[in-house]
């Protein structure tokens, strides 16, 4: 069993920007279970499954073989074999996601996977559920939020950087929307486990919040035996 660092909130938060840095600090496994949901909801649109078909959401979630790998630091999703990266952070994809991920079939297809990733790696995993469920002994759990307007604002940059057009008022829109749906679903809900720290990144730059995080594993690292 690796080291394991769990990061949860709400969408743009700075979950992934955050997870992406520590791993990078510390020479861990960045895992984006967000992708993993992401390469579902891409399967799922792509075979034309309305987001309200719950029962086929359930079926058809069989039929999709997520796997990941990691290229110099980055994990690459693969959807039946195929890299997907390039096709999962649109709108689109991000709204099926939330819909579908509430399928209780769709979050035990994905659990195996990442827990194994957590015995055979030293992991910093992101998620909405890995601090209360995915891995729910992680040494170091976070439960990063940040102001929906702040949020929304940098999901618009890191659309519009990408030369993707999107408009700031539907991008906070959807994001409340968004939350809604993660924290009140019924399995695997968004919430702060009781032993999380939570961390607000609305006035806070990357390098504080990366800072903040390394401080409290040191601490942890320092009881934890192997
Ligand atoms: O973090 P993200 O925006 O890439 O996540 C996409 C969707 O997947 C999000 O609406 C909630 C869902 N998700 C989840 O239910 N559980 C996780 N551990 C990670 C993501």
């Amino acid at each position: 069993m690796g080291f394991q660092i769990a990061i949860d909130g709400p969408a743009g938060a700075g979950k992934s920007t955050i997870a992406r840095a520590i791993a990078a600090k510390l020479n861990f496994t960045y895992v984006d279970t967000g992708a993993m949901y992401r390469a579902m909801a891409l399967f799922f649109l792509r075979n034309g499954i309305a987001p309200d078909d719950t029962a086929q959401i359930g079926a058809k979630c069989q039929e999709a073989e997520i796997t990941i790998r990691h290229e110099n630091g980055e994990q690459v999703v693969l959807l039946n074999d195929e890299p997907v990266n390039q096709f999962l952070r649109t709108e689109e994809v991000g709204n099926m996601a939330s819909v579908s991920s509430a399928n209780p079939q769709v979050r035990e297809r994905l659990l195996g996977l990442q827990r194994q990733l957590a015995v055979e790696n030293d992991v910093v995993m992101d998620g909405r559920d890995i601090g209360t469920c995915v891995l729910p002994d992680a040494q170091v759990k976070i439960f990063l939020t940040a102001d929906s307007s702040v949020r929304a604002a940098r999901r618009f940059k890191e659309l519009s950087d990408k030369g993707i057009s999107c408009d700031l008022e539907v991008i906070e829109k959807d994001i409340v929307s968004r939350d809604r749906q993660d924290s009140t679903r019924q399995f695997s809900p968004l919430r702060q486990a009781e032993d999380a720290t939570a961390v607000d990144t609305s006035l806070l730059d990357i390098g504080q919040v990366t800072e903040a995080i390394v401080k409290i594993y040191s601490e942890k690292r320092c009881v934890f035996k192997r």
